[in-house]
C-alpha cells in the first residue's frame, strides 16, 4: 500500500439525489447532496426529469464538496463513482463526469456498487462493526439481509421478491395523497398515531420479504373505509400511518431476527434510506438490547443516498487495487 495521502472524490447519481464527497484516508471530510423536488407531485421518480436535474446539479455539488473539504481538484488521488444499480439516465451523468475527471486529472477510477456502499456507511464513524456482521439494508429500491464478511465480500441471505420497504412507504403515501418520497412524511404522522388497524403479514420464505401484498391490502382497506366515510383518510391519517409503519417495522425486525438465529451472528447493522425511520431505529435498538445484539445505525446523513458512503466503499476498493478503465459504463442492474 502506498504511503501517500489517499484523497477520493466520490460521486453518487443512481436515483434522484446528486451527491459528491471528499474522503481522505477513509475519513469523510465533506458530503454534499442536492435533492430533487421535481418528483414530489408524481408519487415516484420520473427518470427523464431525474437525469436532467443531475446535469444541472453535478458540477456545483462537486465544487461545494471540494470547498467544504478545503481541497482542490489537484489534491484528489482517485475518483469513485456509483456504477449501479440504479436508473440508467441518472447513472450516465455520474459515470460520465467521473470518467472525464479521472481522464483529465490522470488518476485512477474506482467503481462502486450502490448497495455495498449503503452497507459500508457503517464505516463513516467509530465504532466500526466487527466482521462478520449482518446488515439489514432497506432502501427505496432494495430490501436485503446481507452477511458482511469483509469490506468487499458480502453475501445476500435474503431479499424482497417484489416491492422494497421504501416502496411500501412511498406507494402507501401515494394512496394517502402524500408527496414523494412519502417515507419521512409517514414517519412524522405516525408519531401522532396509534397502531389500531391490522394488516396481514406476507407468507414468504424465512429470510425473504414481500411488500406487494401489504400494498394491496392497504388499498382494499382504504377503498372499503372510504366507501363508508369519504373523509376517512383525512380523519385517520395519523393512525393509518402508524399502523402501516408498525407493520413494516415488525416484518423487518422479524426477518433480521431469524437471520441472526440461523447464522449465530449478533453484530447487526441497519442501512439504507428507510433506516432514517424513527420507529425502525428505536425498535431495532430495543430488539437488539433484548437479544444481546451489538447494533449499528449510521447517522442520518449516511442513511439516505449520499456520496460519503460511495467514497468509503471506493477507499476500500482502492486499498485492494481494484480499478476500472475508460471503457466502463453504467450497470443499472449491477449484481452484488
Ligand atoms: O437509500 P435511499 O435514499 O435511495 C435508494 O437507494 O432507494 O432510500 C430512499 C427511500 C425512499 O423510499 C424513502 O421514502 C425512504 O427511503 N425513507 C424513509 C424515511 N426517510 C427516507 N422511509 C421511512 N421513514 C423515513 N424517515
Ligand atoms: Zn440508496
Amino acid at each position: 500500500m502506498s504511503k501517500k495521502n489517499i484523497v477520493i472524490l466520490a460521486i453518487e447519481s443512481s436515483c434522484d439525489d446528486t451527491s459528491a464527497a471528499i474522503i481522505e484516508n477513509g475519513r469523510v471530510l465533506s458530503n454534499k447532496t442536492a435533492n430533487q423536488t421535481v418528483h414530489q407531485a408524481y408519487g415516484g421518480v420520473i427518470p427523464e426529469l431525474a437525469s436532467r436535474q443531475h446535469l444541472i446539479h453535478i458540477i456545483p455539488v462537486i465544487d461545494v464538496a471540494l470547498k467544504d473539504a478545503n481541497k482542490k481538484l489537484s489534491d484528489v488521488t482517485a475518483i469513485a463513482f456509483t456504477r449501479g444499480p440504479g436508473l440508467l439516465g441518472s447513472l450516465i451523468v455520474g459515470v460520465s463526469v467521473a470518467k472525464a475527471l479521472a481522464l483529465s486529472l490522470d488518476i485512477p477510477l474506482v467503481e462502486v456498487h450502490h448497495m455495498q456502499a449503503h452497507v459500508l456507511a457503517h464505516f463513516a464513524k467509530l465504532p466500526f462493526p466487527a466482521f462478520p456482521f449482518l446488515c439489514l439494508t432497506v432502501s427505496g429500491g432494495h430490501t436485503q439481509i446481507v452477511k458482511v464478511n469483509d469490506y468487499t465480500d458480502m453475501e445476500i441471505l435474503g431479499s424482497t421478491i417484489d416491492d422494497a420497504a421504501g416502496e411500501a412507504f412511498d406507494k402507501t403515501g401515494k394512496m394517502l395523497g402524500l408527496d414523494y418520497p412519502a417515507g419521512p412524511i409517514i414517519d412524522q404522522w405516525a408519531q401522532k398515531g396509534r397502531h389500531i388497524f391490522k394488516f396481514p403479514e406476507p407468507q414468504v420464505s424465512p429470510l425473504d420479504f414481500s411488500f406487494s401484498g401489504l400494498k394491496t391490502s392497504i388499498l382494499y382497506f382504504l377503498q372499503k373505509e372510504m366507501a363508508k366515510d369519504p373523509q376517512f383518510i383525512q380523519e385517520h391519517l395519523a393512525d393509518i400511518c402508524c399502523s402501516v409503519q408498525t407493520t413494516i417495522v415488525d416484518i423487518l425486525l422479524k426477518k433480521i431476527s431469524i437471520a441472526s438465529q440461523i447464522t449465530g451472528i449478533k453484530h447487526i447493522g441497519l442501512a439504507g434510506g428507510v433506516s432514517a425511520n424513527s420507529a425502525l431505529r428505536l425498535a431495532f435498538e430495543q430488539h437488539g438490547l433484548q437479544h444481546g445484539w451489538t447494533t449499528y445505525i449510521p447517522d442520518f446523513e449516511f442513511c439516505t443516498d449520499n456520496a460519503g458512503m460511495i467514497g468509503i466503499a471506493g477507499y476500500y476498493q482502492y486499498l485492494k487495487g481494484v480499478f476500472v478503465d475508460q471503457s466502463i459504463s453504467p450497470s443499472p442492474r449491477m449484481e452484488m
